[in-house]
């Protein structure tokens, strides 16, 4: 019954000479990081450290409790007593968990008397949490990037796709979206997850494709097809020609993705156009020329071909007649000695 009342009496505060100080009794850490809790005890002269402990307060069956660490089945791996016997009882914890967040007490044991901290230390385990408002946005709205992060201790930069982002508040462009994602400074392995941001716009950069540049001869056939970069993509198009003389106005010449000319005529000669849109607008393609015919270079190539054809006439002709004119020629001997022969024999 004394020895119960002395023990009392020894667990207060008013025991001289003995202490446990924290440097910091309110350390923030973030998730998967370590940290470690800077810890000092003091006793009286004579006296002999022979336990030292942590422990952990938490609520058991309606309980406050405290939770001996090598007792603790998440802490095994995880709690490394980095204090001694005599003064230091500091203590790291590595890959900080969410659930880790709560009170912490350290206690010791002497060869006289059995004591427990009554103060403790409260660690709080925070996460990165990356914040993009709004995470949808048109081009040219604002959009706001926040790094949730419940200790003011750190200074948070911020990444997208890899790359860092200069300001945390901007204009969205197009080429804003992407994922991004917040991380302390100097410390790229404590990092939030990524948070996409998609920027919706309206087709820009239109353009045609011509599956057959160039001229095109009577009768071809040719496919243009419009493509541009749009979000969400175009969903409808128009085609328009115009006449390259006439100033009147274009002609609506298709609704598809893609103009499919087959049988293509003079007619369809003209300058082409495509209008891309989507939900949020519409946007030109520069006009592309298209001709249908034999070109001046077709032309030329046809005449030079008439003039080797003649050419090859004329020399043909000269060669028969030559011919004809040798052969002739050697008949007219032929039949002069034939004549002759006949004279001959005739003569004769
Ligand atoms: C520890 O306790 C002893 C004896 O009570 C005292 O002399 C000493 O100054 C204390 N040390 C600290 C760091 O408080
Ligand atoms: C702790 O480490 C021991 C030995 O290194 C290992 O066998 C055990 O599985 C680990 N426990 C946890 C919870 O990681
Ligand atoms: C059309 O697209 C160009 C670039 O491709 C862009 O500069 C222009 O703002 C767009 N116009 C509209 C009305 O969206
Ligand atoms: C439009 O084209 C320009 C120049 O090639 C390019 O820098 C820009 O990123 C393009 N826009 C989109 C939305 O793809
Ligand atoms: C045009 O596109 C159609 C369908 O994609 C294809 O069958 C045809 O071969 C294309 N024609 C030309 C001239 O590229
Ligand atoms: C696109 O071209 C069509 C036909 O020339 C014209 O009516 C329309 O106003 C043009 N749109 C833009 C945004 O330039």
């Amino acid at each position: 019954m004394i020895a119960l009342l002395v023990l009392i009496m020894k667990t207060g505060t008013t025991v001289s000479g003995w202490s446990v100080t924290f440097e910091n009794p309110n350390p923030c850490a973030l998730k998967g990081s370590s940290v470690e809790f800077s810890c000092s005890y003091n006793y009286s002269n004579g006296e002999i450290v022979s336990k030292t402990a942590w422990s952990k307060g938490q609520m058991k069956s309606g309980i406050w409790t405290r939770v001996a660490l090598s007792d603790h089945p998440l802490y095994q791996n995880r709690s490394e007593y980095l204090g001694d016997q005599q003064h230091d009882c500091s203590l790291a914890i590595h890959d900080l968990q969410v659930e880790d967040t709560g009170d912490y007490y350290f206690w010791f044991d002497t060869n006289m008397y059995g004591r427990r901290s009554k103060t403790s230390l409260h660690l709080y385990v925070t996460e990165l949490i990356a914040k993009v408002y709004p995470k949808t946005v048109r081009a040219g709205d604002n959009v706001t990037l926040e790094c949730g992060v419940s200790c003011q201790l750190f200074t948070t930069v911020w990444f997208k796709d890899g790359r860092p982002v200069a300001k945390p508040g901007f204009q969205a462009q197009a080429e804003d979206a992407g994922n991004y994602l917040c991380a302390v400074e100097g410390n790229m392995a404590m990092q939030s997850d990524p948070v996409a941001l998609e920027v919706q716009y309206p087709p820009c950069n239109v353009s045609i494709e011509v599956s057959h540049p160039g001229r095109l001869a009577e009768g071809s056939s040719v496919n243009l097809t419009c493509s541009s970069a749009a979000n969400p993509a175009a969903h409808s198009y128009i085609w328009y020609r115009r006449n390259i003389s006439s100033s009147g106005s274009p002609l609506q010449v298709g609704v598809e993705h893609m103009l499919f000319l087959s049988s293509v005529e003079a007619s369809d000669t003209g300058l082409y156009l495509c209008q891309a849109m989507n939900s949020l607008g519409g946007n030109n393609s520069t006009e592309v020329l298209l001709t249908v015919g034999a070109s001046y270079f077709n032309h030329f190539i046809f005449l030079v071909g008439i003039g080797v054809k003649v050419v090859i006439v004329v020399l043909l002709a000269l060669v028969v007649i030559w011919a004809r004119r040798c052969c002739s020629n050697h008949s007219a001997v032929d039949k002069k000695e034939h004549d002759n022969d006949y004279e001959n024999v005739t003569t004769a």
